[in-house]
């Protein structure tokens, strides 16, 4: 290990993470009553212009009179860009009641972004003598952000996890693509012709350097890394792949932009009892190992040493933060 020790973020249950648009206030109490572990109510691009103000109210009510039982409650504000991000700040800290665990800031390009936005909540926080500290979620979903984005991660002791924001970071790289996530067969490779001639078609993932940064630059500064949105809500098992293979990098959990995708992302996100049970027998598997002073042994005639402890400890703690 460095010297230099990685603080983690406040630990909170992250698998899925529902997208609510703050001015459809008909859809709060479905969103409270269902199984998303977080939920974002937005002010941002799910919101027009002319329904911002609305919304904010909307969104303060909501978080003082509806049960929102354990869920972590999150408020996307507009970008640092806009006239709407600082009423968005100032009315829903000083209003939204300590119900309010999170701020989503979106479209983050530099660590002063993050800055001003600690600075204001920082105020108002004290001046209303809020209780519990308000944590900090960023989208990463734009080209400076990605550049920017290990200085981002550690902009603020607030800060709590890094989200991909694939469509508008499709839209700031111009990548070729019109869909919100997934894959585009044009980002392909063909294999040589076998001896019959034939050749394959092996589609690769497009976004696959963007996750992987973002997953670095989270797990470096103790956040949580979060894949962000897929637009074909009626397209199950292409949400599931794309969330397969962003856990499989690390991330902790997924976007789910209709109330369908809650259960998908849950499925994927919890770890399976085969998971927790191979992860336990290594742990007792290593204990056997090290009283008799060994570093390494096999188990189930694979190698494993002292770095599957912590791989095999990281998923029983998810497992039992989930229990
Ligand atoms: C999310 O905000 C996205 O742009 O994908
Ligand atoms: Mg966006």
């Amino acid at each position: 290990m460095s010297f230099k020790i990685v603080e983690q973020a406040t630990p909170r249950l992250n698998r899925c993470e529902l997208s609510v648009p703050g001015s459809s206030p008909k859809l709060f109490e479905k969103a409270a009553a269902g199984d998303a572990d977080v939920i974002f109510l937005d002010l941002e691009d799910a919101v027009a212009p002319d329904d911002k103000a609305d919304a904010r109210k909307n969104i303060i009510q909501a978080l003082n009179d509806i049960d929102w039982g354990n869920k972590t409650m999150s408020v996307r504000i507009n970008g640092l860009d806009t006239h709407y991000m600082y009423r968005d700040v100032v009315d829903v800290v000083e209003q939204g009641g300590e119900r309010l665990d999170l701020i989503m800031i979106p479209k983050v390009g530099t660590a002063a972004d993050v800055y001003a936005v600690d600075m204001m909540v920082t105020q108002i926080e004290t001046a209303i003598g809020r209780k519990k500290r308000i944590g900090f979620e960023m989208i990463i979903e734009t080209a400076l952000g990605m550049q920017n984005i290990h200085e981002i991660a550690a902009a603020s002791p607030r800060n709590e996890s890094l989200h991909f924001g694939v469509a508008d970071y499709a839209a700031s790289t111009k990548a070729r693509t019109t869909q919100i996530g997934g894959p585009n067969p044009a980002y392909a490779v063909l294999t040589d012709p076998d001896d019959a001639g034939g050749r394959e078609v092996h589609w690769g993932d497009m976004w696959h350097y963007a996750i992987a940064r973002m997953v670095v630059a989270a797990r470096a500064n103790g956040l949580r890394p979060i894949d962000g949105p897929f637009g074909d809500f009626s397209d199950d098992d292409g949400y599931k792949a794309q969330a397969n293979r962003a856990a499989v990098l690390g991330c902790e959990g997924k976007w789910a932009i209709h109330p369908k995708q809650i259960p998908l992302a849950n499925e994927v996100y919890t770890p399976s009892a085969a998971e927790v049970d191979k992860a336990k027998r290594i742990l007792a598997a290593m204990d056997e190992a090290q009283k008799a002073g060994k570093g390494a042994v096999a188990l189930d005639g694979r190698l494993i040493d002292i770095a599957s402890i912590r791989q095999a400890e990281a998923l029983v703690k998810q497992a039992e933060l989930i229990g």
